[in-house]
C-alpha cells in the first residue's frame, strides 16, 4: 500500500480529469486498480490532511487513465471489472461490458413474477459476462436458471462471475449456438431471455471505435438488418417454452414494431413493446400462447 496526503491525491486527480473523460469512468479507475472507494474520495474531501492508502501508485494509474484516453480502451476493460446493478462483474475482452439499459430486463421480469415467486425454470441464451442470469438467480435462490453461450470463453468468465456470489447451484452454464444446449429442457421453461446481437451491419461498421475496436464483433452484430438472431430465436422459442412461458428480448432502438411482429407471427400473446429509462422501445416481451 502507498500512502498520499489527500491534498496532494485531489491534486493529482484535477489533473488527470482536466486530460478529458468522465468522473464516472475515473472512479472505476480509482475503486478497482487504486483501491479508493468513493466514500475513501469524501472524507479525503472534508480532511485533506488526512493520509489515502492505494494499492497503485500514481504512475501506473495515469498511465491506465491515458490509455483509456488516447487509445479508446473501455476503461472497464483495462480494469477488468464492471459495475452492473449491484453486481460487480469480472469482464474481459471476450464478453461485452454490460449495458445499464439491460439493467432494466430484470425490473420487467420484477414486473411479471413479482419479487417472490414459486419455483421455476429459466434461460439466457447469450450470457456474456453472465450479469441477467446471475441478478436473477441471486433474486431468486428458488428457481434454477441455465446461462448459455456460443462462446465457451465468456461462459468461463460468467461462470467465475456465479461462483464469487453464490455458493448455490441454481444456475447451470451451457455452450452452443442459441437453443442447441437447451435441448434437454424442451417445452419445459417458464422463461427465457436474451440481449442478442442486435446491431445491423452498416451501423456496426461506424459504431465507435471503443465499441468495434474492443468489444467482441460476435456480441454486437445481428446481420445485414440486425435481426438475424432475433428472428432464429423468436422461431425456436414455441419449442422450449412451457405453455405460457415467458419470451424477454432487447433490442435495437428502432426495432421494436418488428419484434413485435414476429412475436405475433410466431402466435405469442400479450405481445408488448417495455420502452427503457430514455422512452427507447428497447425490449420486446411476449407469452407462448
Ligand atoms: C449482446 S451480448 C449480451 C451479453 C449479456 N447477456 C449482456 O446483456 O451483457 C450477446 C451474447 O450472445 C452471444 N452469442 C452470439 N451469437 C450466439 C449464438 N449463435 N448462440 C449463442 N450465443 C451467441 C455472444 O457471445 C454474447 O455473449
Amino acid at each position: 500500500m502507498l500512502s498520499i496526503s489527500s491534498k496532494e491525491f485531489l491534486f493529482w486527480k484535477k489533473k488527470q480529469l482536466s486530460k478529458g473523460g468522465d468522473h464516472q469512468s475515473f472512479a472505476v479507475l480509482l475503486d478497482c486498480i487504486a483501491g479508493l472507494t468513493n466514500s475513501d474520495l469524501n472524507i479525503s474531501k472534508i480532511n485533506p490532511e488526512r493520509n489515502l492508502y492505494l494499492k497503485k501508485n500514481l504512475d501506473d494509474l495515469e498511465s491506465i487513465w491515458e490509455d483509456h484516453l488516447f487509445n479508446s480502451s473501455p476503461i472497464q476493460y483495462l480494469c477488468g471489472t464492471a459495475f452492473w446493478r449491484d453486481l460487480r462483474l469480472k469482464v474481459t475482452d471476450k464478453v461485452l461490458i454490460p449495458r445499464p439499459e439491460t439493467e432494466l430486463i430484470i425490473d420487467i421480469v420484477f414486473k411479471i413474477f413479482g419479487k417472490k415467486s414459486q419455483k421455476l425454470l429459466f434461460a439466457e441464451l447469450g450470457t456474456g459476462s453472465g450479469a441477467i442470469s446471475i441478478a436473477l438467480a441471486l433474486e431468486y435462490p428458488m428457481w434454477d436458471g441455465i446461462a448459455t453461450d456460443i462462446d465457451r470463453d465468456a461462459l468461463v468468465v460468467a461462470h467465475h462471475n456465479f461462483t464469487n456470489y453464490s455458493k448455490q447451484s441454481n444456475l447451470k452454464f451451457y455452450s452452443g449456438n442459441w437453443w442447441t444446449p437447451l435441448d434437454s429442457v424442451k417445452g419445459k421453461l417458464d422463461l427465457a431471455i436474451s440481449n442478442p446481437p442486435y446491431i445491423p451491419k452498416d451501423t456496426y461498421e461506424k459504431l465507435p471505435k471503443e465499441v468495434k475496436y474492443f468489444e467482441p464483433k460476435i456480441a454486437l452484430l445481428g446481420g445485414e438488418d440486425g435481426l438475424k438472431h432475433i428472428r432464429e430465436i423468436i422461431q425456436k422459442a414455441p419449442l422450449y417454452l412451457k405453455e405460457k412461458g415467458w419470451l424477454i428480448l432487447e433490442n435495437h432502438f428502432d426495432q421494436g414494431e418488428k419484434v413485435k411482429q414476429l412475436f405475433i407471427k410466431n402466435k405469442f400473446n400479450s405481445v408488448e413493446i417495455v420502452n427503457d429509462l430514455a422512452g427507447v422501445g428497447r425490449f420486446t416481451i411476449g407469452r407462448y400462447k
